[in-house]
């Protein structure tokens, strides 16, 4: 019998190029780039800074378009996709936590959680983003903006928001990297928690050993391809 999560991963990147336009000329971002991850697989991505590692976050999620090469995740051809069909993509599918953060500052913690439920057309949004920050240890943050919140706080409300939704595929960005420990563990307990209870697939970017040494599998990025 065939196994469908082996012929027919979650994500399948295919010679993935990205060539960006930079002051100094071109940069070739990412150079054919291959890599597959499995349904319910948790994958850690480690290499050095420049490599490429959060430009294949951005590809895998549709925010960037390869210049050429192929990308399949979750039965989606995403090169072939225009705007709306790919944001209704990552609505459907996809859960992101930039290195960033990337919060709305006009709106609060509980706001910025509800985002993805309000354009998901769930009417309990309100109540569902605040379990989910009070999960992440915000449950007294929930009105505060994003400017009167710590960086290790931002963080934990941007992973409350991409993990709400419940999303089939967690990207995330260095998610421990403005934490201690004790907020960094717990942090990591959550994720991998996802991955148990709900299957989620997790592809987390990360210097951290600890949390490295926590995931299935690890995959180094290299001037911009996975080195075998
Ligand atoms: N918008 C952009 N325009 C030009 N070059 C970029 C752009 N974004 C990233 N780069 C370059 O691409 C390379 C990889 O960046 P990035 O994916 O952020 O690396 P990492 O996350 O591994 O540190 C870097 O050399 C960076 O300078
Ligand atoms: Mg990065």
């Amino acid at each position: 019998m065939t196994q469908p999560s082996i012929a027919h991963p979650l994500v399948a990147l295919r010679d993935v190029h990205l060539n960006l336009a930079s002051l100094a000329g071109e940069v070739n971002v990412l150079r054919g780039l291959d890599l597959e991850v499995r349904d319910g697989e948790t994958l850690g991505v480690v290499g050095p800074s420049g490599s490429g590692k959060s430009t294949l976050l951005m590809v895998m999620s549709g925010l960037e378009r390869p210049t050429s090469g192929s990308i399949m995740v979750a039965g989606c051809d995403l090169a072939g996709m225009g705007e709306d069909d790919l944001a209704r993509f990552r609505r459907d599918h996809v859960g992101i936590v930039f290195q960033s953060f990337h919060l709305i500052p006009t709106m609060t913690a509980l706001e910025n959680v509800a985002v993805p439920l309000e354009l998901a057309g769930r009417p309990d949004g309100f109540e569902a983003a605040a379990e989910a920050l009070e999960r992440v240890g915000l449950k007294a943050r929930l009105d505060h903006y994003p400017g009167q919140l710590s960086g290790g706080e931002q963080q934990r409300v941007a992973l409350a928001r991409a993990c709400v939704t419940r999303p089939k595929l967690l990207l995330a960005d260095e998610p421990t990297g403005n934490l201690d420990g004790a907020n960094g563990r717990a942090i990591m307990d959550m994720l991998f928690d996802l991955n148990r209870r709900l299957g989620t697939t997790l592809v987390l970017v990360t210097h951290d050993d600890g949390l490295a040494a926590r995931c299935g599998r690890l995959v180094r990025v290299e001037d911009g391809r996975i080195r075998t």
